[in-house]
């Protein structure tokens, strides 16, 4: 199968690509910054090298970038799952939070899924398969000090998600919203995980994964995933 994920550079998509490497499959892969995203490409090639591991940079803030990304996708393949995990956290409240954070944690948490997903799906419905993951977070499903605007871009992903399962039902194409808690992953910056206080960018890409796994006619719509002590 071809499996599609943006912001796949580190992180959980970086995880994700590699357990569907892992398991056979060929890889399509985008980030903004080309040093990281080359590196995993070769590694992942390197390490599985029965499969096909494609990347192109691409800022996905932006609306013809993330059209780009898209065109060159389905130029290489027909997708069976595309993962938009690409996205950013810059914490804020909505009161005092700099000005322009709102806009520009909409383009990249937002806006990138919104314009890369209106470009495979054509192809995808006419194929008549697919599944759709979109990583949000547990800010998508409830507000917490110092969301602010991540919080509210991603509680419009969530919007998206679920509008895309609706849309998608008869055209045999899945639809599953991720919502996890703390990964351990760069955006936790310097964060000491020795105590395992937060999870693993390797559980989303399992569950992600197991999501995949399921018979034609199941669809995991949620998967809801917190720290075992809870959320920070
Ligand atoms: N870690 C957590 O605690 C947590 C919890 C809940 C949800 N999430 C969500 O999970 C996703 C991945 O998070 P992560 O923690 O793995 O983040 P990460 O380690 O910072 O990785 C983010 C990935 O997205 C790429 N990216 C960022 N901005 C981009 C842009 N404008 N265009 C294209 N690619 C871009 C990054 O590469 P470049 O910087 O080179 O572009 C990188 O590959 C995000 O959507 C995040 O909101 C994370």
């Amino acid at each position: 199968m071809n499996i599609i994920i943006t912001g796949a550079s580190k992180g959980i998509g970086k995880a994700i690509a590699e357990i569907f490497a892992a398991n056979g499959h060929h890889l399509f892969l985008t980030s903004r910054g080309e040093v990281q995203l080359y590196k995993t490409m070769e590694e992942l090639q390197t390490k599985y090298p029965a499969i096909s591991v494609k990347a192109k940079p691409y800022d996905l803030s932006k609306k013809e970038q993330a059209k780009d990304f898209g065109a060159w996708a389905i130029e290489h393949a027909i997708p069976d799952i595309i993962i938009n995990n690409a996205g950013a956290f810059e914490p804020g409240s909505i009161y005092n939070e700099r000005e322009g954070l709102l806009e520009e944690q909409l383009a990249i948490n937002l806006f990138s899924a919104y314009h890369f997903t209106r470009t495979v799906l054509p192809v995808m419905m006419e194929h008549k398969a697919g599944h759709i993951f979109n990583i949000c977070s547990i800010a998508a499903l409830k507000a917490y000090a110092n969301g602010g605007a991540y919080s509210i871009s991603k509680y419009a992903l969530h919007g998206f998600s679920k509008n895309l399962r609706e849309e998608l039902k008869p055209f045999n194409i899945k639809v599953t919203s991720v919502f996890p808690g703390a990964v351990f992953t760069d955006s936790w910056g310097n964060f000491d995980n020795t105590a395992h206080r937060i999870m693993e960018a390797t559980d989303i890409a399992k569950l992600v994964y197991a999501a995949s796994q399921l018979s034609p006619g199941a669809c995991v719509e949620d998967i809801v995933v917190r720290p075992q002590l809870g959320d920070l």
